[in-house]
């Protein structure tokens, strides 16, 4: 339990508000979307007939034991609203920096794939510059991953290879993370396409004009932004 988890909590049960009967549920992954999944938990239990594509192994486990029904792409095609955390939102644009969790690639393909994409976060994740409290995760293949580490500091960044326990930590598709920090991120979709376009570089967890909303807690209450604009 962390302090901020009582802001965590009450934006993830007001984004769980906008959860319909019979959706396709993309569900994100970490500690706030952790918050949103325990709440369909419980709505699912009270007769909510929704199904749920998970983000990563850890999000299908917890959807499992709380009785929410799992579903793949090969059944839907489209998700109707997704609901996820965010690392760091840029205030105005609600640009976002994905992927402290590991679980980047799935959680931009869920994103991608989502009519509506709605981001949880505490006050705490609100930036002016992305970049400011975290580096940028970069998922890259762990076939020459010292290659692409050489092309990232090409392009400006300072990569360090994310470890677990000792060793390489591997994303739930067997890929490697870089924790990559840029001097100042003035264009997040002019970087997000370079790191995109460099080779071995699978994504990157700058989320760009993706956020339909982002539902922001804090001690003053819960507000909800929408991109452009401040909007309760
Ligand atoms: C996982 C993510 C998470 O959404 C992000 O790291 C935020 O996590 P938390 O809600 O625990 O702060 O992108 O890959």
């Amino acid at each position: 339990m962390s302090d901020r988890d009582h802001l965590k909590r009450a934006a993830a049960a007001r984004a769980v508000e906008f959860v319909e009967p019979g959706m396709v549920l993309g569900l994100g992954t970490g500690s706030t979307a952790a918050f949103v999944i325990e709440r369909l938990g419980q709505l699912v239990a009270q007769g909510l007939d929704v199904v749920g594509i998970p983000s990563s192994e850890r999000t299908a486990e917890m959807a499992r034991h709380l009785g929410i029904r799992l579903t793949t792409f090969a059944e839907h095609g489209r998700i109707d609203l997704t609901i996820d955390g965010a690392d760091e939102v840029l205030r105005g644009s609600l640009d976002l920096v994905k992927g402290g969790g590991g679980a980047l690639l799935r959680e931009k393909i869920v994103a991608a794939a989502s009519d509506r994409f709605i981001v949880v976060v505490d006050d705490e994740k609100l930036v002016d510059r992305l970049g400011q409290h975290v580096p940028v995760p970069v998922e890259v293949t762990q076939f020459g991953w010292q290659a692409t580490a050489a092309a990232l500091e090409r392009l400006g960044g300072r990569p360090e290879l994310r470890q677990a326990a000792g060793r390489p930590f591997a994303t739930d598709g067997g890929n490697f993370i870089f924790d990559c920090r840029f001097a100042s991120i003035d264009d997040p979709g002019r970087l997000e396409c370079r790191l995109n376009m460099t080779v071995g570089v699978v994504d990157s967890g700058l989320f760009v004009g993706r956020s339909s909303a982002v539902v922001v807690a804090s001690e003053r209450g819960v507000d909800i932004l929408k991109p452009g604009q401040g909007v309760r």
